[in-house]
């Protein structure tokens, strides 16, 4: 039994304050620093992020420099204050984003859940929405229909299969969302505080 997750020294740089993260002379000048086989030259300004701090560069650091493994079997969190890179952490892993430096390895089939209903549409109802989703993470049209009422079960939220998801709670819509991740049977499930809004019973059983 070997490690199904391998993270080896990921380091990840934003830019603040910006929607695209680059800009062409940026992308000369690394590029330029390729060349002349130079590390990035904006990996160097990149401060330690301090939330409650203004920094003096635009450049934060969201992660650096970590390192861990899971074995197969194992669940494992991470804890830390708002910013602390968490969420960075976790769409790195779901190959959401990559990392800047350092790279990670996946072993098996996986399924995330990064925020309260990705991949749903607010105006389909729950029903089409499990198929919607459920194709988007990979199912057929068939498996669905197999696994569609225990689903539906596992979500809880029967009475409302077909009513619009944007009527639904947040906890409502995670549940659905939940349930038919649940039922891709991957083998690393990742999620991102998405079982907050659920209730105590939801956070019981999931
Ligand atoms: N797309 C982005 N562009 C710029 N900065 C980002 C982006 N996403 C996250 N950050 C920054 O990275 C840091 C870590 O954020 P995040 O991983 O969401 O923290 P957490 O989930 O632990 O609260 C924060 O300073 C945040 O502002
Ligand atoms: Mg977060």
């Amino acid at each position: 039994m070997g490690a199904v997750i391998k993270v080896d020294n990921i380091s990840k740089l934003y830019r603040l304050g910006m929607i695209g993260n680059r800009t062409i002379v940026e992308d000369i000048n690394r590029l330029i620093a390729k060349i002349r086989g130079k590390e990035n030259p904006y990996l160097k300004v990149g401060e330690t992020n301090q939330r409650n701090t203004k920094g003096i560069s635009d450049y934060v650091w969201a992660l650096k420099d970590i390192n861990f493994e899971v074995e197969e079997g194992q669940r494992f969190g991470i804890i830390g204050k708002n910013g602390a890179g968490k969420s960075t952490l976790l769409k790195i892993l779901s190959r959401v984003a990559g990392p800047t430096k350092g790279s990670v390895k996946l072993k098996g089939r996986v399924a995330s859940l990064l925020e309260v209903g990705t991949g749903f549409h607010p105006e389909l109802t729950g029903r089409d929405n499990v198929f919607l989703n459920g194709a988007i993470l990979g199912m057929t049209q068939e498996e669905i229909k197999g696994k569609f009422d225990s689903i539906v079960d596992f979500s809880g939220v029967e009475r409302y299969v077909d009513t619009p998801v944007k009527r639904y709670s947040s906890g409502m819509y995670v549940r659905l969302a939940f349930a038919v991740a649940a039922h891709l049977e991957p083998e690393i499930l990742i999620v991102d505080e998405v079982l907050a809004v659920g209730d105590a019973e939801f956070q019981k059983n999931a």
